[in-house]
């Protein structure tokens, strides 16, 4: 079998659906087509190829090989506490006739929307009140999503207990009262096509996380564009924490809560309905270029004599000052601030991430790579690190770099995916 089939294969996955073969993994995907070819009883890549492009069914068996459906209830905990705070501010919107709209897309094996309706639910609203959506590509994660039964691995949350009573149990897991699951809707749909859902009204609330981040710079322009279309004009928007900058770069506007990731559309964003490949579309607010001081970033390798406990306690709460500032889009105040950090801490591979994160998103890309460096020098599976590194290889079109790190990022996985949420 030739490299040269698995890249075609590779580009037909992306051209359909928007995947980007490096973020999944290059060996992920040839270890997907050689079972989806074992599964058909096909020798060679050559004529997998021609089947894939003949039939939609063989092309649907791939994906589901390949993508990842990674989820769990209440990811990303403040995302859900700013929901509320949002809808409690605007006090409760949403009636019998104009149903609050909200979407999650994609969806995976349920666990968002039913976060999203657990949490409206807890704030009193009746079912009437509101209409919940929920989109994914895989058929086999909408299943799951349908029948509702989860493992462990879908409560990774703090405080878990608290929604307890929205499951009962079973011998295979916690199942999700018909009470919570009666109000998902769950469509099949892929988000990288031009005008994706246009059939649907448009959505007071979008959560689009964790999708962009496996996606080429094409497909997460497509996506880009489908969601502006479909999110109202002074709409809220839920991203990724990797994520929100993209959105951020395409004129959403960083709303203040720490760590929810949410973006407020302004009805400026540059991409609306498009879906060909564009130049990289240009910050919103032109920042002025970084000046960072190298030189009094520390050297790996040298401790400060502070006590460990007070070091730890003190890291802890200056890294969540400089995550919240750099959330509200206060840059350059989180880049004071973190330099600040590492000036005091200078092992800590978390404040060289943060250093390489708020440059990437100053576009100040040199800063940014040697930052993620460090971060991975101190530690070498820095996941975050690892897949802002790939991104920003990318941006730069070093496609060797980009592969190296994918590389990396795949044998992380690898190693530790969670056998619970592997479909
Ligand atoms: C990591 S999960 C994210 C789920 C959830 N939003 C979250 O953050 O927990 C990514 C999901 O994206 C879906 N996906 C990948 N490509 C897609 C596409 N082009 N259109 C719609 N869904 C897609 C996958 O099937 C997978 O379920």
């Amino acid at each position: 079998m030739t490299t040269e089939g698995y890249q075609e294969i590779e580009r037909f996955l992306s051209e359909t659906t928007g995947l980007d073969p490096e973020s999944l993994g290059r060996k992920s995907i040839a270890n997907a087509v050689d079972a989806a070819m074992k599964a058909l009883g096909i020798r060679r890549v050559v004529d997998y190829l021609g089947v894939l492009r003949s039939g939609v069914e063989t092309l649907e068996d791939l994906l589901e090989r390949v993508v990842v459906p990674e989820t769990w209830f209440f990811r990303d905990g403040e995302t859900f506490n700013y929901l509320r705070i949002y809808l409690e501010e605007r006090g409760f919107p949403g009636s019998e006739k104009k149903p609050l709209r909200l979407l999650s897309a994609p969806c995976s094996t349920g666990q968002e929307p039913y976060s999203i309706a657990m949490t409206l639910l807890e704030m009193g609203y009746s079912p009437e009140r509101f209409r919940i959506d929920a989109v994914d590509i895989s058929a086999k994660s909408l299943h799951i999503a349908r029948k509702g039964l989860y493992g462990r691995g879908s409560f990774r949350q703090k405080g878990k207990d608290r929604h307890e009573h929205f499951f009962s149990k079973s011998e295979d897991g916690l199942r999700i009262d018909p009470e919570v699951s009666g109000l998902v809707q769950f469509y099949r749909g892929n988000l990288a096509v031009p005008y994706a859902l246009r059939k649907q009204e448009r959505y007071d609330v979008v959560f689009c996380r964790n999708l962009l981040i496996y996606l080429t710079e094409e497909g997460r322009r497509a996506v880009l564009a489908n969601i502006d279309r479909l999110l109202v004009a002074d709409g809220l928007l839920f991203a990724g924490n990797s994520e929100v900058v993209f959105f951020f770069q395409n004129g959403y506007l960083p709303v203040k809560h720490a760590r929810s990731f949410a973006c407020r559309k302004t009805g400026t964003c540059s991409l609306q309905g498009v879906v060909a490949p564009r130049p990289r579309p240009a910050p919103l607010k032109k920042e002025p270029r970084v000046r960072l001081n190298l030189k009094t970033v520390p050297t790996p390798g040298r401790r400060e004599k502070v006590p460990e406990t007070v070091q730890r306690v003190h890291a802890a709460t200056s890294l969540q000052e400089v995550r919240d500032l750099a959330d509200r889009g206060e840059l350059h105040e989180a880049l004071r601030l973190c330099e600040q950090f590492l000036r005091a801490n200078r092992c800590h591979s978390e404040g060289y991430y943060l250093m390489g994160l708020i440059n990437f998103a100053l576009d100040s890309f040199t800063a940014a790579e040697e930052f993620f460096q460090k971060a991975l020098y101190l530690d070498p599976r820095h996941y975050e690190t690892l897949i802002h590194m790939g991104l920003l290889y990318e941006k730069r079109g070093d496609h060797t770099k980009a592969s190296i790190i994918k590389d990396r990022i795949e044998r992380f996985r690898l190693n530790h995916a969670d056998p619970q949420e592997t479909l």
